[in-house]
């Protein structure tokens, strides 16, 4: 059985080494809530370059989805007001 974290409190399994992103989205999560206000945060580059996929790990603040591996345990959600404007 692969480790988990929680997103928004739903448990999230990932294989060792995988991103958050991309265990995000193997998960079918795309949305990462408000970024910025106005449009949503998402993976957008893949490559830590435009800051839509930034979330909050709790206790530890904002990271990249893109870059930052997968922990067990770790507990995540949206981190508004971060990242660029694009549609
Ligand atoms: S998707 Fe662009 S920084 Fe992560």
């Amino acid at each position: 059985m692969n480790p988990c974290f929680y997103w928004i409190g739903r448990p999230v399994s990932f294989r060792p080494g995988e991103t958050i992103a991309a265990a995000l989205l193997r998960a079918g999560i795309a949305d990462l809530g408000p970024e910025g206000g106005a449009v949503r945060g998402r993976v957008f580059c893949g490559i830590g370059a435009c800051q839509a996929c930034v979330v909050a790990i709790a206790g530890e603040g904002p990271v990249e989805a893109c870059l930052t591996p997968a922990r067990s345990g770790m507990r995540l959600a949206p981190q508004p007001g971060l990242g660029l404007h694009h549609d």
